[in-house]
């Protein structure tokens, strides 16, 4: 059995690696959102938005989107992409600094998103909070979507190394990383090392960061929702809408209040 972890270990993330978060993203998501967006129109929230990935692809797409971040590391990326943005763009785009676990923004939403982000509420306390802070701003035919990684399916042990990315100044950035899960805790803990590199090689720093993400199980996922009070109008295994199986590394929900 893997060591206990501490929350507050676990929690601290992504402060001082915001810079490299956008090189190693997965956006085979970003057409799923603008499929939903489109069809429940703005205003969007989108919750631990990090440096913003999927709220400028949405606002790029002339949506309006209020970002809720609790990274200031990842919010400083998203705040150079806002200033870098056409005034248009920027105009529709706000950012907020808070915690997805407790946030009041005094309006309501269309469409509301935690891309890939759910499992850092590492307690069902903490999810439950969030959702029921999630129902509060939804709009009574609104839709929230839930993406999560499917706990049955996380490693309980595993390293790896990224292929070598670039940074816009010609740096070279590595990220080799080790999984480490406690069953028992139902928490994953992710150790990460970004070395960034000079076009020859020579070593020009290296950032370390822990993370963890809840390891959510198939039954407990579907009384989170029962509990909360929303209700399943669909279910994904991906992002391209194929049916949920027990074989599907993620499951992605389409609730409504
Ligand atoms: C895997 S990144 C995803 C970022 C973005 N949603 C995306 O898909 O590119 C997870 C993000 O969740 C943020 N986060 C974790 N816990 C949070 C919380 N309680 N409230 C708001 N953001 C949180 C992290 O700081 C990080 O930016």
């Amino acid at each position: 059995m893997a060591a206990k972890n501490s929350l507050d270990e676990l929690e601290s993330g992504y402060e001082g690696v915001g810079e490299y978060y956008d090189l190693f993203a997965d956006n085979s998501d970003i057409p799923f959102f603008i499929e939903y967006a489109n069809k429940m129109g703005s205003p969007i929230l989108d919750l631990a938005a990090g440096t913003g990935r999927v709220t400028f692809a949405l606002a790029n797409a002339g949506f309006e989107v209020v970002a809720l971040e609790k990274s200031k590391s990842m919010l400083s990326v998203a705040r150079r992409k806002l200033e870098q943005s056409p005034i248009e763009v920027a105009l529709r785009v706000k950012l907020i600094e808070g915690s997805m676990k407790n946030f009041a923004l005094n309006r309501k939403f269309s469409l509301i998103i935690v891309p890939n982000s759910f499992s850092h509420l590492l307690t069902s306390d903490d999810q439950l909070l969030a959702l029921w802070c999630i129902k509060n701003h939804l709009k009574d035919d609104g839709i929230f979507i839930l993406d999560l990684y499917s706990g049955a399916h996380q490693y309980e042990q595993a390293t790896f190394e990224d292929s070598p990315r670039k940074l816009p100044d010609g740096s070279i950035v590595r990220r080799i990383g080790e999984i480490t899960s406690n069953l028992a805790q139902q928490l994953m803990r992710v150790d990460l090392c970004y070395i960034r590199q000079d076009a020859e090689g020579k070593v020009l720093g290296e950032t370390k960061v822990v993370s963890g993400a809840a390891l959510i199980f198939n039954r407990e996922v579907d009384l989170l929702i029962r509990i909360s009070g929303l209700n399943v109008e669909e279910e994904f295994g991906d992002f391209e809408k194929h049916p949920y199986t027990h074989d599907s590394g993620r499951r992605i929900f389409i609730l409504r209040k």
